[in-house]
């Protein structure tokens, strides 16, 4: 079959390479521009505390678990789960795994990109100088009003971001995704080490520190847990397709648990390097560090209008934003095409087109819910309000709970072990508890959360 997973050209060429490809899908918005934020309004040390126990407890078993089952399925997210499932004890059909992940990341990237055209927005207009006399009040405006409320801006960005994004996925796994990682991580990375260094020497390091590492546990609500661990999952690219795809194409001699963690380990790294380039700032600057979504679009552009040397600054902080979610984006365009490519036989150009195209226009949604149909409101909100609820507090944590259920308790346990290479047989059966036992319920937990529930 034409660009079947089987063919050597749907394999990551190197162990870097993928690591690359796969710390750039979890590396995004979600760590630069939620992390922060949730943190803020989480009330800071403690919310960091329990992501990390979330990330390394429970994220990084699922990743173990959906690399297993893209790899041994060798194919698009749906494919892969029908035939690591027709290889299992229990036969019984498992494609909706696949299907929740191609059709979650589909929809995810629908919105994501209106949010990455923010950030590629904000840049060209902090170089350009354009928020150079910005006040708190003029700031809230210009996101609203001025960008978010033409639908002209937020569509045109959209349309640029999700043009970017076809263009790298239509090129290949090597020739396109690799190519893309192999500049944009280490640009991501030079920019994101300097905006720390920056943000420690002139802000305020010590209470950002403080805020951070400092835990007070007595912050932390039921509603701040399940948002800690909605967000480790959503920031680890967790059970929305992109892992298990990416997983598709991993050489058999690779160890996936010492790739998950690699992985889980930057991830976190990025996000908490993103707190240390964004606090010091905010408390330099008297600003809300509980600001909410708008902390990165509204508050930060305050420090940057203020500081010498603010349009480099800010304009380096919002092309590593960019950067960040356009590595992301391509992760969650691939299950769409790499099913497209591998059941409908389409050429794989062809088929990041149609897929990124049809992604684009349900897109329109979710620009239109900033302007036009702000005022269209129904069940959880907005359009994009909608889809981000039953993308994150639906599609994951379901998708999430079927992924650790089936490799742990469905498929041949022969079979899950030969996958999991290169650990001891203590810490594999520790994997398979925190797999089988833990993770379900803390899954279930997030899809039955009281918060999710009564907006149900
Ligand atoms: N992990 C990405 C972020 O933190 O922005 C978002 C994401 C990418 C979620 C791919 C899910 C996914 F499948």
């Amino acid at each position: 079959m034409a660009g079947a997973a089987g063919s050597p050209e749907k394999t990551w060429s190197s162990r870097t390479a993928f690591i690359l490809a796969a710390v750039g899908s979890a590396v995004g918005l979600g760590n630069v521009w939620k992390f922060p934020y949730e943190v803020g309004a989480g009330g800071g040390g403690a919310f960091v505390l329990i992501y990390l126990v979330f990330v390394f407890a429970i994220g990084l078993p699922v990743m173990i678990a959906e690399l297993l089952v893209g790899r041994r399925g060798h194919a698009a997210p749906p494919i892969a789960a029908e035939t690591v499932a027709a290889g299992s004890q229990r036969h019984k059909s498992w494609a909706w795994l696949g299907w929740i992940g191609v059709i979650g990341a589909f929809f995810v990237l629908s919105f994501y990109s209106v949010i990455a055209g923010f950030s590629l927005s904000y840049m060209v207009e902090t170089v350009t100088g354009r928020l150079g006399d910005l006040t708190p009040e003029a700031s809230v405006k210009h996101f609203t009003d001025d960008i978010g409320g033409s639908f002209a801006i937020v569509f045109g960005w959209h349309t640029l971001f999700m043009v970017l994004t076809v263009f790298i996925v239509a090129r290949g796994i090597k020739g396109g995704l690799e190519q893309a990682v192999t500049y944009l991580m280490p640009a991501l990375f030079v920019l994101l080490v300097g905006m720390v260094i920056y943000s420690l020497s002139v802000g305020e390091a010590g209470k950002a520190l403080q805020f951070l590492f400092q835990p007070r546990l007595s912050d932390l609500t039921t509603d701040n847990i399940l948002q800690a661990l909605g967000q480790a999952f959503f920031s680890l690219s967790l059970a929305l397709g992109a892992i298990m795809t990416y997983g598709a194409y991993v050489p058999r001699d690779y160890s996936l648990p010492r790739s998950a963690f690699i992985i889980a380990a930057a991830d976190t790294a990025v996000a908490i390097l993103a707190g240390l380039a964004i606090f010091p700032l905010v408390f330099q600057y008297g600003l809300e560090a509980n600001a909410g979504p708008g902390l990165v679009f509204i508050t930060l552009p305050l420090a940057f209008a203020e500081m010498p040397g603010g349009v480099i600054v800010g304009g380096a902080f919002f092309l590593l934003l960019s950067i960040a979610a356009l590595t992301s984006a391509i992760s969650l365009l691939e299950p769409t095409v790499s099913w497209l490519e591998e059941k409908r036989g389409i050429a794989r150009a062809k088929a990041a087109v149609w897929g990124g195209l049809a992604i684009y226009l349900v897109g329109i949604g979710s620009v239109m819910s900033f302007n036009v149909w702000s005022d269209v409101t129904f069940w959880r909100g907005t359009v994009l309000d909608n889809i981000d609820f039953i993308t994150n507090n639906v599609m994951m944590p379901l998708g999430g709970l079927g992924i650790a259920v089936f490799v742990a308790w469905f498929m041949n346990p022969e079979a899950v072990r030969s996958e999991v290479t290169g650990i001891s047989d203590r810490l594999y059966k520790a994997w398979l508890n925190l797999l089988g036992f833990v993770c379900p319920v803390a899954l279930a937990a997030i899809f039955f959360s009281v918060s999710g529930a009564d907006r149900l």
